[in-house]
């Protein structure tokens, strides 16, 4: 994985390390002297998007991204993709259910104040307003593939902290099995909340959950970030989930709850087509989707119009090496 130096002299300071060791290393906001974001805002509260790796005294820093690519072992160089397509190509059903909908209306979405409840089987339950998404934890940056269940695919430069240093510090009791996870519910700012046709017929708030053990995974990530800045309101502003290893369906934005429950927790996809939507949801080559053939994926990068940029999908979205144990012993045709 690529980590981003932020020494304010460097403006291309990067190093790309071995896959192997992609979310061991960690490059920590606080040891650069980080300063909670949220005083950089200046009491701003909708959710503008600033750069998170810059000092108050010195933003904004400059960051090239265009030479930045990463070589996981034994493949082909792969390309970041460009910022203006993750942020404008999204799937964010509460802001309308076509892809360039939520860029459009999910701008002025206020994400401070904020508040992110941790609660259920935990001897420590929390709650962390906005600046404690930035400050709680140590932030780093994180490039995954993205594989959505319709088949296309990206490469992202997230930045976020492991969901396993939520989880330890709330102390999960011996009943927490799974995470239940939960979406702002907010009508009034959700424009597919209030219009069941542009929110594609779902019932919100939009839910996921997770094993407790899946949560633990270190590449379980809960980000505040992308390409260096805050995460735009489109991409889940101001905290989402990242779980690489599945469809982009479990990887759910704007959270306000996770809950740690004794039982299977229920999610949307599942409730509205459990057919098509296990609850599971590993990136499969083997298992199709009823729509849409899972052995290969369109990646969005650069590629014009001639450039279909289709690539094999790879099990658990080429992350097998560490979680596939996860799943030891299980049927992933009947675990879908
Ligand atoms: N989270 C919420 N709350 N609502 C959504 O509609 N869509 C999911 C996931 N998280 C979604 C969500 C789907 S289907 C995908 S593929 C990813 O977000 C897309 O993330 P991106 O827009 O940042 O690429």
């Amino acid at each position: 994985m690529l980590i981003k130096s932020t020494h304010k002299n460097a403006t291309k300071e990067h190093q790309i390390t071995d896959e192997k060791i992609y979310y061991g290393r960690r490059e920590m906001l606080k040891n650069m002297g980080f300063l909670g974001v949220g005083t950089l805002l200046g009491g701003g509260a909708n959710a503008g998007v600033f750069d998170l790796f810059s000092r108050d005294e010195e933003r904004p820093s400059v960051f090239q991204r265009d030479d930045l690519t990463y070589k996981p072992e034994g493949q082909a160089l792969e390309e970041l993709t460009p910022e203006s397509k993750i942020i404008s190509h999204n799937n964010f059903y509460e802001f309308g259910a076509q892809k360039n909908q939520p860029a459009e209306l999910s701008q002025g979405f206020k994400v401070d104040p904020w508040k992110l409840a941790i609660s259920g089987e935990v001897e420590k339950p929390l709650i962390l307003d906005y600046d404690d998404l930035y400050s709680s934890f140590d932030l780093e940056e994180r490039i995954y593939r993205l594989r959505c269940v319709e088949a296309w695919s990206m490469v992202v430069p997230w930045i976020g902290f492991s969901l396993a240093d939520l989880v330890k510090k709330a102390k999960p009791t011996s009943k927490a099995n799974y995470l239940a996870f939960e979406t702002l519910y907010d009508p009034e700012q959700m424009i597919g909340q209030r219009n069941r046709r542009l929110g594609g017929g779902i019932n919100y708030p939009y839910l996921e959950g997770l094993r407790i053990d899946e949560a633990m995974n270190p590449l379980a990530l809960m980000s505040v970030g992308l390409y260096g800045k805050t995460l735009p309101p489109q991409n889940g502003a101001p905290i989402r989930l990242v779980v690489p290893w599945k469809y982009g369906f479990k990887s759910i934005k704007s959270v306000v709850g996770i809950k740690f429950v004794e039982k299977q927790p229920p999610t949307t996809w599942n409730i509205l087509a459990a057919n098509e939507y296990g609850f599971y949801a590993n990136v499969n080559p083997k298992v199709d989707h009823p729509r849409w053939s899972q052995a290969s994926e369109r990646r969005i990068t650069t590629g014009g119009i001639f450039d279909q940029n289709r690539i094999d999908t790879q099990p658990f979205n080429g992350y097998g090496e560490q979680v596939a144990s996860l799943y030891s012993g299980m049927n992933l045709r009947k675990y879908y």
